[in-house]
């Protein structure tokens, strides 16, 4: 690169360890303004020594005492939420995807399957099933929602590492019509340099789709990063992307209940600056009104997958270290814990979508 070209923005967990007072006294500070789950990551994520992964395991997925868990669910209350929101989502949306994905391409192998790197939900269909096996179940499951052929024009948003569209490009061998976007750079050079799909560095929320472009549309684990102002504009779009009687895969997870902005998603600022979730009902609401038919609701479970990336991450822990340092590891290692606790709760739920175009 030459001296004129400036780097570009690689932004890395910015985590340093301190002293266990300042720790505590972080805490404090973010539980009284940001609510109990909001501190948990950083208290852990900037110990300057490794954290103990049953210690954390217990202490997030733990059951709580009526009062405590009441604080965790009700601390900040709805109004001061709302305005807390406000100003997380007021932060690029852009550079919070940046933030989680591009920390290093080597360290997100060292805990996701060997043979796809899918980052997402997978299919456990018995508790023996290894993550591999549960990956290639949920790819499966997809490709029969997706039934892709041979010279189908079919692009992914969100595309992660490639994994689903070599799933698909191998089962109807033929990758030339498939195509992807990421906003992860990593994710990007690492598609590129690996597989040679025509994959884009680009946000699937303001991209040009054209009109009639497309035989199908799938999204694993996208939807999630769509604000709740932009899912209809979204879905209207992709609607009059899609030729007439093709289809959507919509694979995403989203709040149970009524609560638009429940506590959870404020911890959710600490791995994901700016995404925030919607609410199931008005997904299924917005993409009827965005004139799809739905025609297939599934529920999947997600806590097996965040265990076997939790005890994975734990396997190759000093790798880890080696490539991201201690306190990124610690904090990886509350984030499955406590969304494992997240889905056990039942605020939040699997989906997955197929939406008609008629
Ligand atoms: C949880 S990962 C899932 C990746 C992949 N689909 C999989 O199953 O492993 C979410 C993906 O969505 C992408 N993403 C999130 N928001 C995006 C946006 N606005 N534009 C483009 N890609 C986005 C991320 O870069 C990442 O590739």
């Amino acid at each position: 690169m030459s001296s004129s070209t400036p780097e570009p923005k690689r932004p890395q967990l910015r985590l340093r360890p301190a002293s266990l007072a300042a720790r505590w006294a972080r805490a404090l500070h973010d539980g009284f303004f940001n609510g109990a789950a909001y501190a948990m990551p950083t208290y852990f994520g900037t110990s300057p020594n490794r954290v103990d992964p049953e210690s954390v395991w217990h202490f997030a997925t733990c059951e709580r005492t009526i009062p405590s868990q009441a604080f965790i669910d009700h601390w900040p209350p709805a109004p001061m939420r709302r305005r807390i929101m406000d100003r997380f989502l007021s932060q690029s949306h852009a550079e919070g995807i940046e933030y989680h994905y591009d920390v290093s391409n080597d360290f997100y192998a060292l805990f996701l399957d060997r043979d796809y790197m899918f980052y997402t939900c997978a299919d456990f269909h018995a508790p023996t099933d290894t993550i591999e096996q549960a990956q290639r179940q949920k790819a499966d499951y997809i490709m029969a929602l997706l039934d892709p052929k041979p010279g189908e024009r079919i692009i992914e948003l969100g595309c992660g590492w490639g994994a689903m569209l070599k799933h698909i490009a191998t089962a109807i061998g033929d990758g030339s019509n498939l195509s992807g976007l990421t906003l992860s750079r990593d994710q990007f050079d690492y598609i590129g340099s690996q597989m040679g799909f025509a994959v884009e560095l680009a946000d699937l929320i303001t991209h040009d789709y054209g009109t009639a472009t497309y035989d199908k549309i799938y999204a694993i684990g996208a939807l999630e990063h769509v604000r709740p102002d932009s899912i209809l504009p979204l879905f209207q779009r992709l609607h009059a992307a899609l030729k007439p009687g093709g289809w959507m895969v919509q694979h995403f997870f989203s709040l149970n209940g009524t609560d638009p902005v429940p506590t959870s998603m404020i911890a959710a600022q600490a791995y994901f600056p700016g995404s925030i979730l919607s609410l199931h009902g008005d997904i299924r609401a917005k993409a009827e009104r965005a004139g799809f038919r739905i025609t297939h609701d599934s529920e999947h479970d997600y806590r097996p997958t965040l265990r076997a990336w939790f005890d994975r991450l734990v396997e190759n822990r000093h790798k880890a270290e080696a490539i991201v340092g201690v306190q990124v590891v610690n904090k990886y290692l509350v984030y499955f814990a406590s969304s494992w606790r997240f889905f056990d709760l039942r605020q939040a739920s699997l989906h997955r979508l197929v939406l008609m175009k008629d």
